[in-house]
C-alpha cells in the first residue's frame, strides 16, 4: 500500500510540475506539493508557499513553519509523522491570498493528494484552507473564531473523515493572543488520533 501511495504521489508531483492552470506559476521558483507521512490519518492544509517554501520546495519551512513544529511537538506530534501541503502549489506574488480562481484551477491537485493519502482527520490552517475544505466537503460557511477547535464529520470519497479547523500559526505570529488557544486546538487534534 504504502509503495502505491508513494508512486501515485510521485505521478502527482511529475504533472504539478508541468501544471499552467493559473498563472501563478510563472513567479514561482517550484511547486510545493506538500511533504511527510503519506500513510498519516493527518494531513494539515495551510494556504500557499511564501518566499521560504517557493525556495526550497518544502511547505511551512518559515516563521509560520518554525510555529508549526513546536505546536506539533507540544502535542505530541511531529512532521514525519503527519502530512503537510498548501491550498495551493504556487507561490502568490508579494504572499498575497490565493485568488478564487487560483484555487479552483489547484485544487484537482489538492483532491488528488487526499485521494491517495485517505486521511482519516483533515486540519485547514487559515481562512483560504478552511473554506475550501468547507465547500468541499459541504460543511457550509464557515467563520473561523467560531469553528476552530471543533471537529466536524464528512465524507469523503474513501470514507467518514474529521475535519478539524485550526487557526493559520502566521496568524498566532501576528496577534499573540491566539497562541494559547491555538495550542489547545492541537492538543485537542492529537487526542483525536
Ligand atoms: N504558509 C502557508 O500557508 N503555507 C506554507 O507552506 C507556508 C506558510
Amino acid at each position: 500500500m504504502a509503495g502505491d501511495k508513494a508512486r501515485l504521489f510521485g505521478e502527482l508531483v511529475t504533472d504539478v510540475a508541468t501544471c499552467r492552470q493559473c498563472g501563478l506559476c510563472e513567479g514561482a521558483k517550484n511547486r510545493v506539493n506538500g511533504e511527510g507521512d503519506l500513510d498519516s490519518r493527518l494531513v494539515f492544509v495551510g494556504e500557499a508557499p511564501g518566499r521560504r517554501e517557493d525556495e526550497s520546495g518544502r511547505p511551512f519551512v518559515g516563521s509560520a513553519g518554525k510555529l508549526l513544529d513546536r505546536l506539533l511537538a507540544g502535542a505530541g506530534l511531529s512532521r514525519r509523522g503527519v502530512f503537510i501541503s498548501n491550498v495551493v502549489r504556487c507561490r502568490p506574488p508579494g504572499n498575497r491570498k490565493p485568488k478564487g480562481a487560483e484555487v479552483e484551477a489547484c485544487s484537482g491537485h489538492l483532491d488528488r493528494l487526499l485521494g491517495i493519502i485517505e486521511p482519516r482527520v483533515i486540519a485547514p490552517m487559515g481562512n483560504s484552507a478552511i473554506e475550501y475544505v468547507f465547500a468541499r466537503y459541504g460543511l457550509g460557511e464557515a467563520v473561523i473564531g467560531d469553528v476552530h477547535g471543533k471537529p466536524l464529520r464528512a465524507e469523503a470519497a474513501w470514507g467518514g473523515v474529521t475535519v478539524f479547523p485550526l487557526y493559520h500559526p502566521a496568524a498566532a505570529i501576528y496577534n499573540r493572543s491566539l497562541l494559547g488557544g491555538l495550542e489547545a486546538d492541537m492538543t485537542a487534534l492529537a487526542g483525536l488520533l
